[in-house]
């Protein structure tokens, strides 16, 4: 890290104190952002303890489904991203419209969603998930047939896990960062690396889930790692996670499995994290009606997590 960065890190730390702020920070942000963080966690962490902060001020380094979960849960404090344009793509594949329409056309069965997704979706849904708990929501629901959104990977993996039917809502709902990994990956790195483990995350598609020695979310994986005898490791999911890793884990290797990274995630610098400290923009509102509904299925999956 150069010079200018450690600088800007000082004087956001400093704000920090003064504005009497708490910095959040998924997995896959930028190492220097993960450095100063208070907390680093997968979105289902971040959530509960989204819950459990004590400052005014939340700044949330994340994409927007996940500061707009904090703001829920956090009407009575201030939530800011640094980069307003930091948005999940796959949030967007599953409008509230959709929901709807899938729990009219099916009124018994119970529409469970993927936090990657905007809080009027969340508002029709009965309870909400993230890729840590999926299988255990799918299993705990009382109902043989589920549907679920909008990731189709992660609908096949609870279905596989929970052994229920879960329909994926739409059809083919995707991340293009998880789309990226391939069942030859993982054959290339198994003759390169006969003596590696191979995890990914299950917004992977099935045959690469299929292949791998773990599936789990950023923070599962990141545990596997810590637990496991295997020296080296390959890790199928954003490069973010893959530097966190090789930082707390230092004895061990991380190889990528396909080197990407989520531009979206990465639109938050420590440039614009500074900016949105220490100007205080970039708020994060969800309408209060919106925000009561919303609030629901996601108290709902904390209590059953
Ligand atoms: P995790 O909840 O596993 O951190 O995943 C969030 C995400 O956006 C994966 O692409
Ligand atoms: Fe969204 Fe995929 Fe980026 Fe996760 S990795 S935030 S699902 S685009």
């Amino acid at each position: 890290m150069n010079n200018r960065s450690k600088v800007i890190q000082k004087r956001i730390m400093k704000l920090k104190e003064k504005r009497n702020a708490a910095i959040l920070s998924h997995n896959y942000q930028r190492p220097e952002i993960q450095e100063i963080a208070d907390f680093i966690g997968d979105s289902l962490e971040l959530a509960v303890k989204a819950t459990k902060i004590n400052a005014e001020i939340i700044v949330f380094c994340g994409v927007d489904f996940m500061a707009e979960t904090a703001a829920i849960l956090n009407p009575d404090k201030k939530v800011i991203i640094p980069s307003a344009d930091a948005k999940c793509p796959m949030a967007a594949q599953l409008p509230a419209g959709l929901v709807r329409k899938a729990k009219e056309n099916n009124p018994d069965v119970p529409f469970v969603i993927y936090v990657n997704s905007h809080a009027e979706a969340r508002a029709e849904a009965d309870v909400c998930c993230t890729s840590a708990n999926a299988d255990r929501i799918v299993e705990q629901l009382n109902s043989d047939t589920i549907m679920l959104g909008p990731d189709a990977n992660l609908a096949w993996y609870a279905q596989r896990k929970a052994r229920k039917r879960v329909i994926p809502i739409p059809s083919n709902g995707y991340c293009y960062v998880h789309r990226a990994f391939r069942k030859e990956h993982v054959s290339k790195v198994r003759r390169e690396y006969p003596d590696a483990a191979v995890i990914v995350h299950p917004e992977c598609d099935p045959e690469v889930q299929l292949s791998a020695d773990f599936v789990g979310s950023t923070s599962q994986m990141l545990k596997f790692a810590k637990k496991t005898d295997y020296e080296r490791i390959i890790v199928g999911t954003e490069l973010g996670l893959i530097q966190r890793m090789r930082r707390e884990i230092p004895d061990k290797s991380f190889i990528p499995l396909n080197s990407v990274i989520c531009f979206n995630m990465k639109k938050n610098t420590l440039e614009n994290l500074l900016n949105a400290i220490e100007k205080e923009t970039n708020a994060v509102n969800v309408p209060p009606s919106v925000a009561e509904r919303a609030k629901k299925p996601i108290k709902r999956m904390v209590e059953i997590s």
